[in-house]
């Protein structure tokens, strides 16, 4: 690769730079669906699921609505320090029609 080739948008530097943050962001969806919606299957009321009985599943639009970072990078962590401690605090179940 030549160095104008490096310097490109396109499979240059910034395009690799860029991906890291795409990756973590497609790990981050996946361990969410895996971990904690996969786990709440049976909270799920029947008609809140899929046809097949799956849960609800979390996407990149869930939280970024069309924002590079979710309220353009809003702090919201500091107003749940409760949040912020291990384990996480039990599912709740989820109220049935
Ligand atoms: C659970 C919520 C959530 C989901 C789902 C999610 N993201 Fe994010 N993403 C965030 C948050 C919050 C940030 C901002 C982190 C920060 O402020 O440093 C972020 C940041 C990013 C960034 C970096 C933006 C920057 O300026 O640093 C990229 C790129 C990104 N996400 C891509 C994705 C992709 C692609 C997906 C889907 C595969 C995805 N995200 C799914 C919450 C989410």
């Amino acid at each position: 690769m030549s160095h104008s080739d490096a310097m490109t948008p396109q499979g240059g530097w910034f395009t690799r730079w860029l991906r890291q943050f795409e990756r973590r962001g497609i790990r981050m969806a996946r361990d969410l669906n895996n971990e904690y919606m996969n786990p709440l299957t049976d909270t799920f009321p029947a008609h809140r699921k899929g046809e097949l009985g799956d849960v609800a599943k979390v996407n990149c639009a869930t939280c970024h609505q069309g924002a590079y970072k979710p309220l353009y990078g809003a702090q919201m962590a500091k107003d749940f320090p409760e949040l912020q401690s291990t384990p996480a605090p039990a599912p709740v179940k989820v109220a049935k029609r």
